[in-house]
């Protein structure tokens, strides 16, 4: 395989630890790309975790303490998967030991968390990017691409939502992502706002206020040894924002959800403007649904088959179907070719400043939650 070395860390061996090994398992699955990652190190406090990477080839070390990944010279990237409430304090122990990494969403608990991060990042210098693999799907490319080129003419309204189901299961026992303390008072905003934010974000959409409307919907859940305990994040997340661009205004709506009915890791895109529209939704990834009025005027929505056709190509013909695990895969090819100066035109990943903006957007959401008033989001 072809390809400058990099030498990769896992921080974090849990669900995305393992997604990221595989990821990079894969790597020869792509056509042609300027890097070769290999994966030498992984970190988890858990002997379970750390043992899954046995299959993994090339693990070179294990261990408890992820400061043994940072001192590491022979480590270049580092990815980091950890609960929301130790993002800061390794993401800027990672920044100050020089390392480029990858970082897990929400980029930081809160706030000011996600201020501190950035503000480290800055100060070292260092490469980072934030996770958020589902605009890598080839229909949300597609789509993006249609409105980035202003196909749709002005913009009317803009819905972009990650939406879940599996918490309508009241048996689920509590963990980690259901608790403030853990989780973050954002809650479901923390956990799934990145997907929603990253495409708005990219195609130059700030938000300028928020009109929010949060739901704790199950406030407590099975605690998993008998009992009960208390599951006090938001599940549910709707923000109603106003987005200023060069036409006029618009309504942006942003829907997080753990509780949206018949939904299962479902990322969904619709922007309608007076000249066209367009639709894309991973529950049908073979279809991008396109709008436009006919010359007899007559209103068509239109299926376009995006096909497999990702930024970075792979052995799999397009006459195939694409998935999540695809997906991941592209975001890393994304990021590792951003690093190597070599992502060109292709769609980027989550940026630290796009990581901040959407910490200001979901913290003016619990300010709107609040006050049961739109608020302001700083810029
Ligand atoms: N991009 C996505 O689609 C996506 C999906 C799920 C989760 N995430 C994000 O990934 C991150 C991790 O989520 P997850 O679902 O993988 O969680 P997880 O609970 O499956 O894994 C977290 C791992 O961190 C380990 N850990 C905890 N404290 C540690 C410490 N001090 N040092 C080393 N290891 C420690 C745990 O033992 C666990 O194995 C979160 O930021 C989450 O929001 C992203």
């Amino acid at each position: 395989m072809t390809g400058a070395p990099v030498r990769v860390g896992v921080i974090g061996a849990g669900l995305m630890g393992r997604e990221a090994a595989v990821a990079i398992a894969r790597w020869p699955a792509l056509a042609d790309h300027p890097v070769r990652p290999r994966l030498e190190a992984v970190c988890d406090l858990d002997p379970g975790a750390l043992a899954w990477f046995d299959r993994i080839e090339g693990v070179r070390l294990r261990t408890v303490d992820y400061h043994d990944l940072l001192a590491d010279p022979d480590l270049d990237v580092i990815y980091i998967a950890l609960p929301h409430h130790l993002h800061e304090q390794v993401y800027r122990d990672a920044a100050d030991a020089g390392k480029d990494f990858l970082a897990e969403k929400p980029f930081g608990i809160d706030l000011a968390a996600a201020e501190r991060i950035v503000a480290a990042v800055e100060r070292a210098g260092v490469f980072v990017r934030c996770s958020s693999e589902m605009p890598f799907f080839p229909g949300a490319l597609v789509a993006t691409e249609l409105v980035r080129s202003g196909a749709v003419g002005r913009v009317i309204e803009a819905h972009s939502s990650f939406l879940h189901s599996s918490d309508l299961n009241l048996d689920k026992p509590v963990n980690w992502k259901r608790r403030v303390a853990t989780c973050g008072q954002i809650g479901v905003m923390g956990d799934l706002g990145m997907h929603a934010v990253h495409v708005p974000f990219r195609l130059g959409w700030a938000p300028g206020s928020v009109y929010a409307v949060l739901q704790d919907l199950v406030p407590e859940r099975p605690d998993g040894h008998g009992g009960r305990a208390p599951c006090d994040t938001f599940d549910n997340a709707t923000l109603h924002t106003r987005v200023q661009d060069a036409a006029g205004w618009f309504p942006l709506t942003f829907e997080t959800k753990r509780i949206a009915v018949g939904e299962m890791n479902t990322w969904r895109l619709r922007v309608l403007g007076m000249d066209g529209g367009v639709e894309f939704s991973t529950r049908s990834p073979q279809i991008v649904r396109r709008f436009r009025v006919d010359t007899d005027g007559r209103q068509v929505w239109e299926e376009v088959q995006p096909g497999n056709r990702s930024a970075f190509a792979t052995i799999t013909g397009a006459i195939f179907e694409f998935g999540f695990a695809d997906a991941i895969l592209q975001m890393w090819a994304a990021f590792l070719a951003e690093r190597a100066g070599a992502l060109g035109d292709a769609l980027g990943c989550v940026t630290p400043a796009e990581a901040l903006a959407s910490h200001r957007l979901f913290d003016a959401a619990l300010r709107s939650h609040a006050s049961g008033r739109s608020e302001p989001v700083p810029g």
